[in-house]
């Protein structure tokens, strides 16, 4: 197991070598539904205009049925992101309760993306509850009560497993504290039921605490659920990095992004054993679909995340800082910000501001 983390890390090591010694690298595109083509669109002019060395290879993921009769996501797009290792994703519809199962979840099966990553930080001109909110949540991607196990016993008991396995919690496990590190923060806490949930939850939290052993220069704490949610609400500036098993972190995840003003500014990475995906954890908006209105910057700041991953950080930089300056003098706000501005003028006073930097 460790031997197949430490492949996904040097992995990560190794797309971001391979960026700056062949000059363009190709990256996989899914701009996904509703929303998704407009602001991938904003994403790309945005790249363009700070000449990041990267080519979109754009793919569509809209579902097609395979010989098994099942519907799943086209080959060519699987093939995409196989090749090129990293991507970006809009986001895609799922229907309730009736045709394909949901792309989202296949999409973290077919690559393996273990550990879901998602920063949440105050963002300057854009008044929430608190102002210094600056933590990482990381969640489980693969299993816990999303392993997709469930059964009708008798009529009307239905039963779902949740699936906790030692391979997957200790990875999860290990990717934090190396993130932890990698990125100079200080402390994780594991967030946990194991008073409750002793054998599923109680195993995750022995494969952190053996996890913490190895790791003696990032401090270890772990604390209930229901403790971290409350102290997240009352004092946000308590947790540095959460790691958790899927369900927590899902929803502990959409929690913090609330505490920084909602989806519409959070980014997120799925890291994995054969790539890394990065998206936007808004929906496709289909309200606002296709009028211009929507905001890019969940979908842009996670364009950020892949380029730190890949390890072009001062493009990066340039882009975060034009993002961030251009919400703060708030002249050129989307309707979810409070302004009246189209998403192509957000997004061409970024790109003048990457210009004139
Ligand atoms: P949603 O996030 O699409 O919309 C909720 C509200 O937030 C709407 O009023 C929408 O206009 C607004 N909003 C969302 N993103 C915005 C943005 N970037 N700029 C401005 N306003 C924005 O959530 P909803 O309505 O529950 O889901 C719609 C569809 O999206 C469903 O099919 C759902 O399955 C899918 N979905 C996909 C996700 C993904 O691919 N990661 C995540 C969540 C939902």
């Amino acid at each position: 197991m460790a031997s197949r983390l430490l492949a996904t890390l040097s992995l990560s090591r190794a797309a971001g070598a391979r960026a700056y010694s062949s000059g363009v690298t190709k990256c996989t595109l899914i701009p996904g539904d509703g929303i998704g083509p407009e602001i991938s669109a904003a994403v790309q002019k945005i790249f363009a205009s700070a000449d990041v060395p990267i080519e979109w290879e754009s793919v569509d993921v809209t579902p097609v049925r395979g010989p098994d009769g099942k519907f799943g996501i086209p080959q060519e797009a699987i093939d995409s992101v196989n090749r090129n290792k990293i991507g970006l994703k809009g986001p895609l519809m799922t229907p309730v309760g009736k045709g394909h199962r949901s792309l989202n979840l296949a999409l973290r099966k077919e690559f393996s993306l273990y550990a879901n990553v998602r920063p949440c930080r105050s963002i300057e001109g854009y008044k929430t509850l608190y102002d210094n909110v600056d933590v990482v949540t990381i969640r489980e991607n693969t299993e816990g009560e999303y392993s997709g196990i469930e059964h009708e016993i008798v009529d009307g008991v239905v039963q779902s497993i949740k699936l906790i396995t030692e391979d997957a919690s200790k990875r999860v496990a290990e990717f934090a504290f190396e993130y932890t590190r990698a990125v100079g923060r200080s402390k994780v806490t594991a967030v946990h039921k194991a008073n409750i949930m002793r054998m599923s939850d109680g195993l995750f939290l022995r494969c952190c605490r053996d996890m913490a052993e190895k790791y003696p220069d990032v401090k270890f704490e772990e604390k209930y659920l229901d403790t971290v949610c409350l102290n997240m609400v009352q004092d946000p500036s308590k947790y540095d990095v959460l790691v958790m098993p899927n369900l927590y972190g899902d929803i502990m995840s959409d929690m913090c992004a609330g505490l920084v003003g909602g989806l519409g500014l959070t980014p997120s990475g799925n890291i994995g054993l054969n790539g890394a995906l990065f998206e936007s954890v808004h929906g496709t908006a289909p309200d606002i679909a296709g009028k211009d209105l929507a905001n890019p910057t969940a979908l842009l700041l996670s364009a950020v995340m892949m380029l730190r991953h890949m390890k072009l950080n001062s493009h990066a930089d340039k882009i975060e800082k034009a993002c961030f300056d251009t919400i703060k003098e708030g002249k050129y706000l989307t309707g979810d910000l409070g302004g009246k501005a189209k998403c192509s003028e957000f997004t061409n006073e970024i790109i003048k501001k990457v210009q004139s930097h």
